[in-house]
Formats: C-alpha cells, structure tokens, sequence
C-alpha cells in the first residue's frame, strides 16, 4: 500500500507541473569513476558553497563575500538568497550552521586550493519549482523559503542531506589520509546539522503547510524524499520522518528522525546521483536547480554536456 502510493506520487511527479528533460534510459549507480580524492572533495565543495549561502544570507542577511571574499575563487554572487524572517532560535543555529559552512570551505580550500563558486540558484522560484514538483501540484501561495522558520527548515530539509549522502558515498573511494581526516571531519558535522533540521520539523510533524492546502510537514518530508529517489535514480537513498516499520529502525518504529538504511547506516550518493538531485534534471549531463550553470570541479566538468557551457552571462538572467 505505501508502497502502491509512493509509485503514484512518482506518477504524479512526473506529469507535473514543471516537466524535466527527458531520463536518461542506463543512469550509471556506480561511485567508482577515474577521479582523484581532490576530485571528489571538489565536488562536495559546490554543495557547501550552497549551504554556505543559503544559510548566510537568510541568518544574516549577507552571504560568502561579505565574511570571506576569496573563498569563491571569483565565481559569481548566488541568485535569490535572502534574510529570512527566522524566530531567534532558528536564526541562532541556522547563522551557527552557516559559520561552519564558511569553516568547511575554507578547510577544502587551504588543503586543495578550491573551486570557484557556481551560480546558485536559491531563489524563492526554485525551491518552489522543487517543492512543487515534490508534491504534485502549485503551491499557493507560492511556496517562500524566506517566508518564515518552518519554510525556512523546509527548504533546509533539502540541502545537507545531499552533502552528507555525498560524503558517505565518497569515502570508501578515498586514498589519502589526510583527506580521509577532512572527510570524515566535513561528513560529522553536515550529519549532525541534518539531524537538527530534521528534529525541528519532526516536533512539527503534524502541522499543515498553508502552501499546500492540507499536506502536513511530515507528509511533505516524505515527498521531498521521494523527490530525491526519483531524480538520484539509484534506489531509496532518502527517507521522510514518517515512514512505514519497514523502513524505520530495526522495523520498530515509525518515527524516521534520521535517515538510513535497514541497518541504520547513512545512505550514499555518487557523485552523479548528486548532480542529477541538486540539477533537478535527473540527468549529471543537464544542468539546472540549484545549480544552472552546472556544477564546479573536474567531476561535474567531466559529465556536462558540451551544449550547456555557457557562460555566467547566458546562463544566469543577469548576476544577481
Ligand atoms: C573500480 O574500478 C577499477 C578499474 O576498473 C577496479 O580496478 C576497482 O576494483 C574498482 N573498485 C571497486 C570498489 O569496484
Ligand atoms: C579566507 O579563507 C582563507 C582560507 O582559509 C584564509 O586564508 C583567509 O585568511 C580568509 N580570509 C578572511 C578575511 O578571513
Ligand atoms: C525487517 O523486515 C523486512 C521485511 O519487510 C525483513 O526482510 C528484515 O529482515 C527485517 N529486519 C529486521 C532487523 O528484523
Ligand atoms: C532560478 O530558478 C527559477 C525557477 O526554476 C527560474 O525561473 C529561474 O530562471 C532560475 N534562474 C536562473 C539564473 O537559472
């Protein structure tokens, strides 16, 4: 029966609103690519410049340049991001959560030298066009990740679960022990922001999204997850925090705070399962998402299709 529904919600995701680029019909599950650790380590930097951003700007209203103006290698200025109208709790760890970020980057960039910074995407428009397609049908009103705290950890919901599935699926490839050490350190923390995220909006479980009529935020968790499965393309890899048994821990429990498998451990993403969620295109050749001018870093370099170099200027609709 769950599973009959989670088949129709990928149905209706499908037909949705905003349709995707046709699927690639063999989409690789593989992890085991020629690339270097500092290749690998690269790739996890495009989503800490997302975290980075997206939570800078909402907690203090200024974003990566204003605290540290070289870690972006001269990339341009995200798209869209903005203070969000946080209560002074959520504020307190998201600005926390957004210092670390700046840490992370900046412990990538002195043992690596770095990346610059993609285009970023983090309009209210995309998280809407994402939470849209989770659900099936148009918010209205339109879904505002600034809006308010429960939108905000919403929105949130979406971003350090990438990283952290990113990592867990890069360290087995490893080689170096130093990053090994930096790894294993940047996985910690982007796991432990994701289990407070998750905890905030499972105290919030049953309240209802105004957004989305009646759809609770337990219930959108697992859309958002579903979402996820569906453009990775590479099985269940991410769970909501309402879950059937047999999907919660050792088949006891329902509640799904954290997410994992049938032995509790993290899930893992390859690097092309996290191209094909943050482009929102299920395909690492097609940019788009979070990042429409594709991602940095001789990885996202290596799959994009040569039709999609472009640019800042025709990519982005103006710099910022
Ligand atoms: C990865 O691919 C290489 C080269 O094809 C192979 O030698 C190695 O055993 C593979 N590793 C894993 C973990 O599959
Ligand atoms: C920015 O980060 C780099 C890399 O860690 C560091 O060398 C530099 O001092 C930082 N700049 C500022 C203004 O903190
Ligand atoms: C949980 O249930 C599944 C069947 O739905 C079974 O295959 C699995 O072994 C069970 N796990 C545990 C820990 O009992
Ligand atoms: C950002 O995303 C929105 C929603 O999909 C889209 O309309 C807009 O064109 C995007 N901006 C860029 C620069 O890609």
């Amino acid at each position: 029966m769950f599973k009959l529904s989670l088949v129709l919600v990928f149905l209706i995701a499908l037909s949705g609103i905003d349709a995707s680029p046709a699927k690639p019909h063999n989409p690789s599950c593989s992890g085991n690519l020629s690339a270097t650790d500092v290749d690998l380590v690269h790739l996890a930097m495009n989503m800490e410049f997302t975290e980075v951003e997206f939570f800078l700007k909402a907690s203090t209203g200024k974003g990566l340049d204003a605290f540290n103006a070289t870690l972006a290698k001269g990339g341009p200025p995200p798209i869209g991001a903005k203070k969000a109208n946080l209560d002074p709790i959520t504020n307190r760890i998201i600005e926390e959560f957004a210092y670390q970020e700046i840490g992370h980057l900046r412990a990538i960039a002195d043992m690596t030298g770095g990346i610059p910074r993609p285009l970023l995407n983090l309009t209210r428009e995309n998280f809407a066009m994402f939470m849209d397609r989770a659900v099936g049908r148009r918010s209205n009103p339109r879904f505002d990740p600034y809006a308010n705290s429960l939108n905000y950890l919403l929105a949130a919901y979406y971003i350090p679960y990438v990283g952290l599935t990113g990592y867990v699926g890069a360290i087995p490839y490893l080689v170096y022990f130093n990053i090994k050490r930096l790894v294993a350190g940047l996985l910690g923390v982007e796991s432990g922001q994701d289990g407070v995220i998750r905890t905030l909006l499972y105290e919030r479980q049953d309240e209802t999204v105004k957004e989305y009529g009646g759809v609770t935020v337990a219930e959108l968790t697992n859309e958002i997850s579903i979402l996820r499965n569906e453009l990775g393309m590479c099985g269940i890899k991410d769970e909501g925090l309402c879950v059937p048994p047999w999907l919660g821990a050792e088949n006891r429990t329902t509640s799904n705070i954290l997410s994992a498998n049938p032995y509790s451990l993290s899930y893992d993403r390859t690097p092309q399962e996290i191209l094909r969620v943050m482009y929102g295109t299920g395909n690492e050749r097609w940019p788009g998402g979070f990042w429409p001018c594709g991602a940095n870093g001789r990885i996202a370099r290596m799959f994009l299709d040569e039709r999609y170099h472009c640019n800042y200027d025709t990519c982005s609709d103006g710099k910022n």
